[in-house]
């Protein structure tokens, strides 16, 4: 296994990852270089794409690629040395619907054109318990209106956490909203789901298989932001 720093530089040279550095970008104001291009220019398709916010060793990204091959995929983090993993597997799986990209969560809306996204995965995100890091929730109404510039317009999103005070605030938040709750669990793995949702618990992220191991139930919740 390569060291953290050798996994830093294999994954500057893996061509399936890339990395947004909001600094270098905003001295000029610039948009990613793949901005409304990722399927015309990557991909080469027009297939819907999914992101995963804070997808850590991407295993999800990649479950759902192999599952999924007419979408494709872009797991998103700021730590690169994590996202090495499904990277490194994508490439050796030869998976041509997935990509990486190393940024922060904040700066998506000059990652993503208008539109340009078909559904969000939030998986296992830091629940950021305390009072004074709520505007830090990935679910904070900040956040839902960022992810508002680039979801289309009946475009998903699917949350999945462990936490309850996490989950029961993005219910909250969502209702004050008024914005559409089609479904949610306290216990996606126990609970009799309907089939349509069963799908959801096939594939399991390395926080959902680590939480569950020690005793915890798994929450989902899918939702619109219109
Ligand atoms: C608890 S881990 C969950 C990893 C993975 N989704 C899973 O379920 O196994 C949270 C991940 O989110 C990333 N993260 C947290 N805040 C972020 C942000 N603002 N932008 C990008 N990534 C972020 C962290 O680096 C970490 O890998």
């Amino acid at each position: 296994m390569p060291t953290k720093l050798e996994k830093f530089e294999q994954y500057k040279q893996f061509p399936n990852c890339f990395t947004y550095l909001y600094n270098d970008y905003a001295l000029e104001n610039k948009h990613f270089d793949l901005y409304g291009q990722w399927n015309s220019n990557l991909f080469k398709t027009n297939y819907p794409i999914v992101i995963e916010l804070g997808c850590g060793r991407g295993e999800y990204t990649v479950g759902l690629a192999q599952k999924y091959p007419q979408k494709n995929f872009i797991g998103i983090d700021y730590k690169s040395n994590r996202m090495w993993m499904g990277a490194k597997q994508s490439l050796e799986s030869k998976l041509k619907n997935t990509a990486f990209l190393r940024t922060k969560v904040e700066f998506l809306g000059k990652v993503f054109a208008p539109n340009e996204i078909s559904e969000i995965w939030i998986t296992f995100p830091d629940p950021q318990v305390q009072k004074s890091r709520i505007k830090k929730r990935l679910t904070h109404p900040r956040f839902l209106n960022l992810y508002k510039k680039f979801l289309r317009p009946q475009g998903i999103i699917h949350l999945k956490t462990d936490n309850t005070i996490f989950f029961e605030y993005t219910l909250e938040v969502l209702r004050e909203l008024g914005l559409p709750i089609l479904y949610h669990t306290f216990d996606l793995h126990q609970q009799d789901i309907p089939k349509e949702y069963d799908e959801i618990r096939q594939i399991q992220t390395y926080y959902e298989q680590l939480f569950s191991a020690q005793g915890h139930t798994i929450k989902y919740c899918q939702f619109q932001l219109n």
